[in-house]
């Protein structure tokens, strides 16, 4: 059988992406401390460090997930019968197989549906699935999470899954805000699954952003490169260090870039000069880590139920499945 045809919705094209890293850089370079959304680490070098990242030995979220999702894939497909797969921050859609494999085993799936910021990944991963699964629609989206849900492809039963733990990468009010958008689309009888990584030693945590061989470290000073290819900036990506921070009255990782020195960096894109101290701090994700009552509580506020919670066999991350209450 040939495979299938892929369609791609395109939400954010190159200038749209040009503009919104303009407006994200504007504000947060101008605040005190300094600060950038983690969504543009993903060029399509951040997108190859990523997948690096997913494994590094000490990195377990993804390596966990698979555990779960190997284990539970079958609960999933029967909690769940969907016709539709929508994948929110899908990246390579490399865990989605084994979700797709289980629902076409119920004998459900006729539609895949990855969304991500990152068009050259999320390309890439909708030829994979469209070969792997022949008379299955793959309907990619290119958008933003925060921004573009609305436009996401309605009809049947849809099934959303936002894995990785990508949503510890918002803030509570964005948490919020994102939650809230996705009950507002789903229909009765749709489900939402979300990873979410649990709280742990802080140890093994800042080893998780920190490894021994330095990946982390690129791909946070990735989002410098970003700036100076999108805004003609001149970051100089040696003179700052990498940093990953537990902080423990938010429960969060914080990863951070420090200044090395006293530096002056310019952003023409967007008319800014910035001033460096040594030893100053830009803040270029958070990582929240999550225990059960606080994600149950997060979702009830988002009028979702959580039907199920399953973890890995050493309880380090969790797959939620919501529904509406
Ligand atoms: N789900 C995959 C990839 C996680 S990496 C996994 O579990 O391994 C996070 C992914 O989310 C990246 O592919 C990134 O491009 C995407 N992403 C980050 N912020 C986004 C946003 N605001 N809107 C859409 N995609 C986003
Ligand atoms: C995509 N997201 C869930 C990753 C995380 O663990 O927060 C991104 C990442 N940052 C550093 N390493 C991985």
């Amino acid at each position: 059988m040939t495979s299938s045809e892929v369609t791609v919705d395109v939400h954010l094209d190159a200038a749209d992406v040009v503009a919104a890293l303009a407006h994200d850089a504007a504000l947060g370079l101008s605040a005190t401390p300094k600060w950038l959304p983690p969504k543009w680490f993903y060029d399509d070098r951040g997108s190859a460090l990523f997948d690096d990242i997913t494994r590094l030995p000490e990195y377990y979220p993804t390596r966990c997930e698979l555990e779960i999702l190997q284990r539970r894939a079958g609960d999933i497909a029967t909690a769940c019968p969907a016709d539709t797969l929508i994948e929110l921050g899908a990246g390579t859609s490399a865990k989605t197989t084994l979700l797709l494999d289980a629902l076409a085993a119920a004998g459900s799936l006729a539609r895949v549906v990855p969304f991500d910021v990152s068009e050259a990944t999320l390309r890439a991963a909708a030829v994979t699935l469209a070969a792997r699964y022949p008379g299955v629609t793959v309907h990619a989206v290119v958008g933003d999470f925060e921004r573009h849900l609305h436009l996401l492809p309605g009809g049947g039963r849809r099934l959303f899954a936002f894995l990785g733990g990508t949503i510890g990468n918002l803030d509570p009010s964005q948490r919020a805000g994102f939650l809230r958008q996705v009950a507002e689309s789903l229909a009765p009888g749709e489900g939402l699954l979300v990873g979410f990584d649990l709280v742990k030693e802080p140890i093994r945590l800042v080893s998780a952003y920190d490894d021994s061989s330095g990946v982390t470290a690129q791909f946070n000073r990735n989002v410098l490169a970003v700036l100076n290819r999108e805004l003609g900036a001149n970051f100089d990506l040696e003179r700052f260090a990498h940093v990953a921070r537990w902080v423990p009255e938010h429960e969060w990782i914080e990863m951070r870039l420090r200044s090395l020195e006293a530096q002056l960096v310019s952003l023409p894109g967007i008319g800014l000069d910035l001033d460096f101290a040594t030893g100053e701090e830009l803040r270029t994700e958070i990582s929240a880590k999550f225990r059960r009552d606080r994600v149950a509580a997060e979702l009830g506020a988002a009028g979702l139920r959580l039907a199920h919670w399953w973890t890995d066999h050493a309880g380090d991350f969790a797959v939620t499945l919501s529904f509406l209450s």
